[in-house]
């Protein structure tokens, strides 16, 4: 699969390079032609950015979006324990968007959080092959609000590279995933 290059390592670093716009001058190519490494930059592009965990940035306007779809969502809440509404909008690497709000019970222990209800409902729509790019969070209360542990969990299942918006202590805040969940649990 690598044909004569030295080893898979090496491609996927002249790849990552050349994705991040360093000069191919200054990255020999072993004798393969510069063509055909482009061609298997655009094959393997999602491999590189896994390899090397580039996190994929999202446009302020995206961004806007994710959030106006948490709040939209938010207002379906059943929060009639908490009395919080939230609710949260996930984007996929794939550029679709899934929305879902926090639904409690009687029985506290069972309720679902806002993320988890959004992540589900894309998974049931899509199966289990998305990746989440990003996660917006919005609150009734308008105060900080970060995904719960739990939350954390199947985000980072589902996006390991996600970014996440939300109202942090001193107003809006955005974190990577692996900052809000260090270390977090993936079966080997
Ligand atoms: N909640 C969410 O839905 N998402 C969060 O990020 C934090 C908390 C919900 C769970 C519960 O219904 C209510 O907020 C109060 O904890």
């Amino acid at each position: 699969m690598y044909g004569r290059e030295s080893n898979k390592a090496n491609w996927i670093l002249r790849t990552a390079l050349q994705v991040v716009g360093k000069k191919k001058s200054r990255i020999p190519a072993k004798g393969l032609q510069w063509r055909t490494i482009r061609r298997r930059q655009r094959t393997h592009f999602a491999c590189a950015t896994r390899y090397f965990h580039m996190p994929k940035t999202v446009s302020a306007k995206m961004r806007k979006k994710l959030e106006q779809a948490a709040i939209k969502v938010m207002k379906n809440a059943h929060a009639p324990y908490s009395n919080f509404h939230v609710g949260a909008a996930i984007l996929l690497t794939n550029g679709k968007v899934f929305s879902g709000c926090n639904v409690e019970n009687s029985s506290y222990g069972l309720t679902n959080c806002a993320e988890r209800t959004a992540i589900f409902s894309a998974v049931a729509q899509l199966g289990p092959k998305i990746e989440i790019q990003a996660v917006a969070i919005a609150n009734d209360h308008g105060v900080a609000c970060s995904p719960c542990g739990a939350c954390r969990q199947v985000i980072y299942e589902f996006g390991p590279d996600a970014l996440i918006f939300f109202q942090g202590a001193a107003g809006p805040k955005q974190a990577h995933i692996t900052e809000l969940l260090p270390e977090g649990f993936r079966l080997q």
